[in-house]
């Protein structure tokens, strides 16, 4: 007899997610965790304390920069970074115990342990407890990808989580690997007071991302002081007395150069997790990137057994990982569950913010697709002047034939709230003129949404 309908493995996004939707949907549900807390990397380690400090360090800069030309004057400010990180630490605390409620409410079964299979149907918690269930999902995540010679200690060499916990700002801070942890992560350093050097192996900064968007946060955080060393690689690092010195190389060969830092952010990427998971116990079979191979319904080669979130293939994002796990937990309560996507929105919360959604230039370049770009900049929007931040644009794609909206691409204050109405657009299948001709609230940043939706046919208003 089995415990439960359903076991799923990982507290994270995907995971108690799909707990809380397979337990609405009357199912009995465990959830195996391993760590102290629920809700996995995002709200332990992740997105909500690098949010918290990123909010925190941005009043900082704003209080020594951006006040005086309001009018409002503020001398002597000073930072406290204990109160900071202790604050980030009651956000997080806030958030994960906000799960243990959800959990007590949908009556889901929390169990505490390292969970591994025994076989396909039976679940060791710890190597001792033995569950069985009819059904499992495997959301165990991801861990950050180590960099051969640079050695993570948590001290001076750093992975995010230790980036998160410094007890004193570094004089010197050198992110290796120009993607999301490291431009976060540099930038609520920098605004502490942080010389930051990135160190990117590519000859760009978020590689994924479209160009243009792209190279303009590249300019506006070199404006903010972040130093890029591009096409470069970290060939070793030798921790000493005087803090860390690495010694860095042309990515196509060359001679090597050293670098002195304080301390050193190792953000190249992350991998997904199954490390002691006995899926070969379980027959589950892995691609040869490491990550549970599943169809479109979330199933993987073993009956019964499911896998969502960062520990499949698609972006490692939190609200990607929420929306497969309802979707599975759907799915195996015999309905429809489904994600599209075409429509998952990515945000890089430094400031200004980078959201977007759908395909990038390069991307309909690549496919053939004829289409036709409208922009419009903050500089033209009346709040975005009001607010005294105009930097940045509003970029829609749309198919040339058809108008449907392919892709945004927003860099500007709050962009990742206002790519929230360009992802309805594009689930609803919307053309450029739909967005164009919606009535937007005056004044909002959003019109510059609507201007630029306008732009794609050339009938902006305000440019
Ligand atoms: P996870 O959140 O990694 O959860 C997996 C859980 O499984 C973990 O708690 C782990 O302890 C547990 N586990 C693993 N193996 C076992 C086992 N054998 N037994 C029991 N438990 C196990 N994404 C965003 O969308 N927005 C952001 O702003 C954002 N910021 C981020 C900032 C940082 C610094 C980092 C590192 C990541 C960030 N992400 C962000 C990515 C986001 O955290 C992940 O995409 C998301 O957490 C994936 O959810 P998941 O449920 O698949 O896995
Ligand atoms: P990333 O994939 O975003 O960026 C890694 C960068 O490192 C890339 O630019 C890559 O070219 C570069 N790189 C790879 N190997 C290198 C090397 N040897 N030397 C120098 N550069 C190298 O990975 P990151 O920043 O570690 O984040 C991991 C994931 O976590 C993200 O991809 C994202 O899915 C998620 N995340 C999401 C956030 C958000 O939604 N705001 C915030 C933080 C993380």
């Amino acid at each position: 007899m089995p415990d439960f309908d359903l076991i799923v493995i990982g507290g994270g996004p995907g995971g108690y997610v799909a707990a809380i939707r397979a337990a609405q949907l009357g199912m009995t549900v465990a959830c195996v965790e391993k760590r102290a807390t629920l809700g996995g990397t995002c709200l332990n380690i992740g997105c909500i304390p690098s949010k918290a400090l990123l909010q925190s360090s941005e009043h900082f800069a704003e209080a020594q920069h951006a006040m005086a030309q309001h009018g409002v004057k503020i001398d002597g400010v000073s930072l406290d970074l204990p109160t900071m990180m202790t604050r980030k630490d009651k956000v997080v605390t806030a958030n994960t115990s906000g799960v243990d409620y959800l959990f007590r409410k949908h009556k889901i079964e929390r169990v505490t342990g390292a969970a591994a299979f025994a076989g396909p149907g039976t679940l060791l918690v710890d190597g001792k407890t033995a569950l069985k269930a009819k059904s499992f999902i495997i959301a165990t995540g991801s861990d950050s990808v180590p960099l051969n010679g640079v050695p993570v200690d948590e001290k001076t060499i750093l992975s995010s989580t230790g980036a998160l916990s410094l007890d004193a700002v570094p004089k010197h801070l050198v992110v290796v690997g120009g993607g999301y942890i490291g431009l976060e992560m540099g930038s609520v350093w920098g605004r502490l007071g942080a010389e930051v050097t990135v160190v990117e192996f590519l000859d760009r900064i978020v590689p994924n991302m479209d160009t243009e968007t792209g190279s303009a946060l590249h300019r506006v955080l070199q404006k903010q002081g972040f130093t890029f060393k591009l096409g470069t690689k970290v060939a070793s690092a030798k921790n000493g007395t005087g803090g860390v010195t690495l010694a860095l190389e042309p990515a196509n060969g060359g001679d090597a150069q050293e670098l002195k830092a304080d301390a050193v952010l190792v953000s190249i990427g992350r991998r997904p997790y199954t490390e002691g998971l006995g899926l070969e116990k379980a027959g589950v079979v892995l691609d040869n990137k490491g990550r549970v191979i599943v169809d479109k319904h979330f199933a993987t080669n073993v009956p019964g057994i499911y896998a969502i979130g960062d520990v499949i293939a698609g972006p490692m994002l939190a609200h990607k990982a929420s929306e497969e796990g309802v979707a599975c937990a759907e799915i195996i309560a015999g309905q429809h569950g489904q994600v599209n996507y075409d429509a998952i929105p990515a945000v890089i919360y430094t400031a200004p913010e980078v959201a977007s959604v759908g395909k990038t230039e390069e991307e309909l370049k690549a496919a053939g697709v004829s289409y036709k770009t409208g922009k419009f900049p903050f500089t033209a929007n009346a709040r975005a002047r009001a607010n005294a931040d105009t930097e940045g644009f509003v970029k829609v794609l749309a198919d040339a034939a058809t108008d449907r909206v392919l892709g945004v691409h927003i860099i500007g204050q709050d962009a990742g709230t206002m790519i929230a109405e360009c992802v309805v657009a594009m689930e609803f299948a919307a053309s450029a003129e739909d967005i164009g001709r919606i009535c937007h609230a005056h004044p909002t940043l959003n019109e510059a949404v609507k201007e630029a939706a306008l732009a794609a046919d050339g009938e902006a208003i305000h440019i």
